[in-house]
């Protein structure tokens, strides 16, 4: 395994510290589905007299090293918060900063996720992208579709209200054309219409940068996720934050409304 840590990404050496967590973590008990809001971005960049548009420059370099420890350690799913509903709200300016930042991710990181595996999926209202970003993520799709190492889930244009509703209207629409009646209608068939159909709920979620909130990410996919936060804003997560919450993820005990035989 060790060599598998070690690795077939172009990166800095293991760290002492990284290592010791290495060792301590149990392969058998990894998270299947890691979820991460990416953020603090904007105060990580403020706090150094920088414009926001740095920190989120920064930032991608955080996710570049998150996805390649999530390969290597074999973690199937992982999905990132990179742009919401709600974020068109912000300047202009940020959210043509983003999403270019998207394209150059894609373009410049694409060529060593595919070698490594990497199956690129977005989840969110992917139409409603500028065409730039739609034709990248598309590239990316196609690239990868038939890799079966890790799989990277970046929501864009994702809200967990919206992706409910979308749901919804799907649902109706079956109902309406009398291809579904209503007592068919569960928990199961409204999980595989959402954008996340097919993948397990996330494990382990995890927020940087000291905000306690769900930001509308995952509303239904994280009922029974295990939480982990940190003050550390994103640009400044390293692979050994993400080791420290697989390790206290595996000392939880998860219960999902039961009771553990004992
Ligand atoms: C939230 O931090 C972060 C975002 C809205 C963008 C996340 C984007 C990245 C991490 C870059 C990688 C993204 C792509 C598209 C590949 P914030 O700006 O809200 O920070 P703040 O809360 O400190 O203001």
């Amino acid at each position: 395994m060790l060599k598998r840590i070690t690795g077939l990404f172009n990166r800095q050496k293991v760290t002492e510290d990284e290592n010791k967590l290495l060792q301590s973590i149990d392969r058998n008990r990894l998270p299947n589905h890691i979820a991460i809001i990416m953020d603090g971005n904007g105060r990580w960049a403020q706090r150094r007299g920088m414009p926001r548009s740095l920190g989120h420059r920064a930032g991608v370099e955080s996710l570049r090293s998150i996805v390649q420890l999530c390969s290597e350690l074999g973690i199937k799913v992982l999905t990132c918060y990179a742009f919401s509903t709600e974020n068109w709200k912000r300047p202009q300016e940020e959210v043509s900063f983003l999403m270019n930042l998207l394209v150059e991710y894609l373009d410049k990181e694409l060529e060593e996720l595919h070698s490594n595996g990497v199956k690129i999926n977005a989840i969110g209202r992917l139409a409603e992208l500028p065409q730039p970003a739609r034709e990248a993520l598309d590239r990316a799709f196609r690239k990868t579709e038939n890799n079966s190492g890790l799989l990277l889930n970046l929501a864009l244009n994702y809200g967990g209200r919206r992706e409910i509703t979308d749901a919804v209207v799907k649902i109706a629409r079956l109902v309406k054309d009398n291809r579904l009646e209503i007592n068919e209608i569960n928990e199961s068939l409204i999980k595989e219409h959402l954008y996340t159909a097919g993948m397990p709920d996330p494990d382990l979620l995890v927020r940087p940068s000291g905000d306690f909130r769900i930001s509308n990410f995952l509303l239904w996919q994280l009922a029974y996720t295990e939480f982990w936060l940190s003050d550390v804003m994103w640009p400044d997560f390293k692979r050994i934050h993400l080791l420290q919450a697989i390790l206290e993820f595996q000392c939880r005990e998860r219960r999902f409304g039961g009771l553990i035989k004992k």
